[in-house]
């Protein structure tokens, strides 16, 4: 069984193939979303609400995501591993780059950062330093009370041109993916349009190259109204790894997400 690598994610783009992306925290559930397919695994720090119960990502510390990123990478073994950098590694560069060092000696294959555009010196030291960069746009849920609570982004134009420009900037400093959250479907495309390099969406329509959603959510166990892009794969099945190949099987073939699913 051959691993994902950055390559394969490439390939998929110019094939116009979508791949599937699904966070996982630990070894079990890591190793069933592998065995059914998922192509990225992501150990998000929304484990700060989904595990800790926290109401945002802010509280979750390095060491609590080099835990999780350590039990993930022992359960995996096809699927390429991103690992999310916490609130506050963009500190200044040397903590940006020991966080980064730590997460990829734990098992990180992918480090995903969240900011916009004035991250391209980060995102290039951290590149010229091996670590591949996946850059996270739109709804950066760190910022959430900047924003004023979980809200689309990008629905202007001028919001929507910056962040364009945004993703462009930080693939010419060297990120490897751009992950946009939260933004109108004609804004997922549009960045797909813009960049080379493989763009994922969460709630950010079908015209990106890969989908990715919190595995709490594929499987209904979120708690309260689940959010508007995310679908239950559990419903009608009667095991966690059919629900996984259910969702990777909706992604390749297109049939997820849906136009409710979008904005
Ligand atoms: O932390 C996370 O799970 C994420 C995804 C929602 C993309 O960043
Ligand atoms: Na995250």
């Amino acid at each position: 069984m051959k691993t994902v690598t950055l390559s394969h994610l490439n390939a998929f783009k110019r094939a116009s193939e979508p791949f599937s992306c699904l966070t996982a925290y630990d070894a079990s559930f890591a190793q069933h979303a592998d065995a059914a397919g998922i192509d990225v695994l992501l150990v998000g720090d929304s484990l700060g609400m989904v595990l800790q119960g926290h109401a945002s990502t802010i509280p979750v510390t390095l060491d609590d995501i080099l835990y999780h990123t350590r039990c993930v990478a022992r359960g995996k073994q096809r699927s390429l591993l991103m690992v999310d950098l916490p609130f506050m590694s963009n500190a200044d560069t040397s903590q940006l780059l020991r966080d980064a060092g730590a997460l990829m000696r734990a098992g990180a294959e992918l480090v995903k950062i969240e900011g916009a555009g004035w991250m391209h010196d980060d995102v290039r030291a951290l590149v010229r330093r091996g670590v591949p960069v996946c850059a996270h746009l739109g709804l950066t849920p760190q910022s959430v009370h900047q924003f004023g609570g979980y809200k689309v982004q990008g629905r202007e134009q001028d919001d929507a041109q910056r962040i364009v420009a945004d993703a462009r900037l930080l693939v010419d400093a060297g990120a490897s993916v751009i992950l946009l959250e939260c933004v109108p479907a004609a804004l997922g495309h549009a960045v797909r349009n813009a960049v080379e390099v493989p763009v994922i969406g969460i709630g950010a329509g079908p015209d990106v190259d890969g989908q990715i959603l919190v595995m709490h959510d594929i499987l209904g166990v979120t708690h309260g109204r689940p959010p508007r892009f995310a679908k239950n794969f559990l419903t009608g099945r009667d095991n966690v790894q059919a629900a996984f190949a259910a969702y990777h099987d909706a992604v390749k073939t297109r049939q997820f997400p849906a136009e409710e699913h979008s904005f």
